[in-house]
């Protein structure tokens, strides 16, 4: 059984066949409206989510399909101690796919390994996020129009931040790629990301704690939010959370051809002023997760010998 765990699940000829997939879709929504009819996808929210969730339901109304589930843990027998390896089993009987979301780092794995049907990790902890990812690629696919040969400065929280882990394992398997990693010294990437998607693959990247003076190399910036619920204590959250604000004075030096992304949600870190400069594409991103996702179930029924 096929599942997506973790982005380096699928090779990169994979991803460019789901761009494909979802680039013809947007150009032809109508002729994958009926593709999924009569199957069931289970969204297991253990976490909240607006558009990961969302986009997944959305995603599988518009392939024909149904939708199940829940969208957070006391809404489920798990507030009853029920584990998650006997949930998914029991999912198994009721759906085709599960898109699960939880905040223990591995549980989408658990699931995978208990399951009878494929499992999405929709995000784990301060993990992984494989299709938010996939939202990022066709992004930066359909902006720059290429994955390779790209500086992309990553911003804010790379500690906790699963989005960025996730962006970087994908990225790290293309020619030219050059990392700025941007964030307070609390807020590092962790070691084991550097060690397995950088430094193993002699991938250059610098870390610093100055976005502006990153600013000018950058094709691309990734922003992200400093997550108030991955802090053990709030004293910490606090100090750190304004570390990055976006405003369209940092930007002065900014290439004119720069792709501005964030995984959303966003708090503080980009300024709304931003928002109407055609370089910021977090909105676009939103709904290229949508159509990534739907390539994705696709993909993974077929694959199942259900689709
Ligand atoms: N980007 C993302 O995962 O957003 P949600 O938490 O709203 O799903």
């Amino acid at each position: 059984m096929r599942h997506l765990i973790n982005i380096l699940d699928f090779t990169t000829e994979e991803l460019l066949e789901l761009v494909d997939v979802a680039n013809d879709i947007i150009a032809d929504p109508k002729k994958y409206s009926e593709v999924c009819h009569g199957k069931k996808l289970a969204t297991l929210f253990f976490e909240p989510s607006t558009r990961t969730r969302l986009s997944f339901e959305a995603a599988m109304y518009e392939l024909g399909g149904n939708v199940i589930g829940f969208s957070a843990a006391q809404n489920s027998s798990a507030a009853k101690g029920e584990s998650v390896a006997d949930t998914a089993k029991t999912i198994s009987c009721y759906a085709d796919i599960i898109a699960m979301r939880h905040p223990k780092e591995g549980a989408p794995l658990v699931a995978a390994n208990a399951a009878s049907i494929p499992v999405i990790n929709a995000g784990d902890g301060g993990h992984n996020h494989p299709t938010q990812t996939l939202a990022d690629l066709l992004t930066i696919y359909r902006e720059k129009g290429r994955f390779d040969h790209l500086t992309v400065g990553l911003c804010g929280d790379l500690k906790f931040g699963r989005t960025v882990h996730s962006l970087i394992s994908a990225l790290s398997r293309y020619e030219g790629l050059n990392f700025v990693l941007i964030s307070p010294e609390e807020l590092k990437l962790p070691s084991y990301v550097k060690k397995d998607a950088l430094k193993e693959k002699g991938i250059p990247y610098t870390q610093t704690t100055d976005l502006e003076g990153a600013m000018p190399e950058l094709d691309i910036l990734y922003m992200t939010r400093v997550q108030r619920e991955r802090f053990f204590n709030e004293e910490d959250y606090l100090r750190l959370k304004d570390s990055y604000i976006l405003t369209p004075d940092k930007l002065k030096n900014a290439k004119p051809d720069l792709s501005i992304l964030h995984p959303l949600p966003r708090v503080n870190e980009i300024s709304v002023a931003i928002d109407d400069d055609p370089r910021a594409c977090y909105f676009k991103q939103v709904l290229n997760g949508k159509y990534m996702r739907m390539a994705l179930i696709m993909k993974l029924l077929k694959e199942a010998g259900t689709l």
